[in-house]
């Protein structure tokens, strides 16, 4: 093992450029060549690559997106494209390919090392927190912080005019950010897709707090929702059958997915790009790096495209008892 090469690809997510930073300063540690990879696979298949240091990478722990660039790739996921990449991979001698992404990105990862039997290791990095084999994808945690901030906001607002707000999260078809944040932000209702609470039972709900005193509401809904009506019909279904409430929709959008990484994503940014490397030497491929209870760990990529076992129930507990 000699060469490595290491991308970013899928959404980008703060604390990306810490986790390129730990795989090059590890490489560097190990005594191996890191190559980075400009735009995901786009840049593997166009071959626009170069050679990074320790000095590469410093004054980047500290800053959001990524500086090697992102792409979602449609050309890698065709096979020509692909054998490109992979031609490329061999032209310029790399002996394993690092990809920090999400579960589209160790799709294409996987295909790599299934169709030219090349070693690829995964780093999630995704808001999402949608990875199965790990309790954390590097991003979630900032993307938390950034959505509570922002509810915090719009709180302000909707007390003001005795509003009721809905909020629209991302988390594709996960719930992980519209439930912690919610219950972070003291939210009223927490709309996800794993439970389907039913747009009766919401107004329902939103009837009797009313009822108790409360003035204005946020509910946070999350963008994989499967009440079947988009944010903006359900709102307009909200103040149709809510006397008193005016009703306003904000979408957070890519806000979500910017800013400075949280100390927490830049420390498991960190002990999951020295561990892809570790793992590497140790003679594993074709793995994705995680973690589980603060250990790094590893399970077959193949695995970490699994769904995932993450529990919501206690969490939708404590969010019913604390919204009241
Ligand atoms: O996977 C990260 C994510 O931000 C999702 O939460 C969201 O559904 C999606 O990416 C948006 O993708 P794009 O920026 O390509 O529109």
């Amino acid at each position: 093992l000699k060469n490595i090469a290491v991308l970013t690809s899928g959404g980008d997510a703060p604390g990306m450029n810490a986790a390129i930073r730990a795989v090059v300063r590890a490489c560097s540690f190990y005594d191996l060549n890191c190559f980075g990879v400009y735009k995901g696979y786009e840049g593997l298949i166009n071959n626009e690559m170069e050679p990074l240091n320790a000095r590469s990478v410093r004054n980047i722990i500290n800053k959001g997106g990524t500086f090697l660039k992102s792409a979602r790739s449609k050309a890698f996921m065709t096979s020509e494209g692909r054998k490109k990449a992979h031609g490329n991979l061999i032209a310029n001698q790399i002996d394993a390919l690092i990809v920090i992404g999400g579960d589209g990105s160790f799709t294409g990862a996987l295909k790599l090392s299934e169709e030219f039997d090349f070693p690829v290791i995964g780093i999630p990095g995704t808001i999402d927190n949608d990875i199965n084999g790990t309790d954390y994808t590097i991003g979630y945690d900032t993307a938390l912080n950034t959505v509570v901030e922002a509810i915090d906001k719009i709180r302000d607002t909707a007390s003001s005019h005795n509003r009721l707000f809905l909020i629209e999260v991302m988390g594709r078809d996960a719930g992980d950010i519209a439930l912690n944040a919610g219950i972070g932000a003291g939210a009223e209702e927490i709309l996800i897709p794993e439970e389907d609470m039913g747009i009766d039972r919401l107004i329902d709900s939103l009837k009797k707090s009313k009822k108790t005193g409360k003035t204005s509401s946020i509910i946070v809904v999350a963008e994989g929702d499967k009440s079947g009506k988009n944010i903006f019909e359900l709102g307009e279904h909200v103040e149709q059958h809510l006397d008193g409430y005016e009703v306003r929709v904000s979408v957070l959008g890519h806000i979500q997915r910017g800013g400075a990484p949280s100390c927490y994503d830049r420390v498991l940014a960190s002990k999951l790009g020295v561990g892809a490397v570790e793992a590497l030497l140790e003679g594993k491929r074709d793995i994705m790096i995680g973690i589980v209870h603060k250990d790094v760990t590893s399970i077959p990529l193949k695995q970490a495209l699994e769904k995932r076992d993450h529990q919501h129930d206690r969490l939708i507990k404590v969010a019913d008892i604390t919204s009241v």
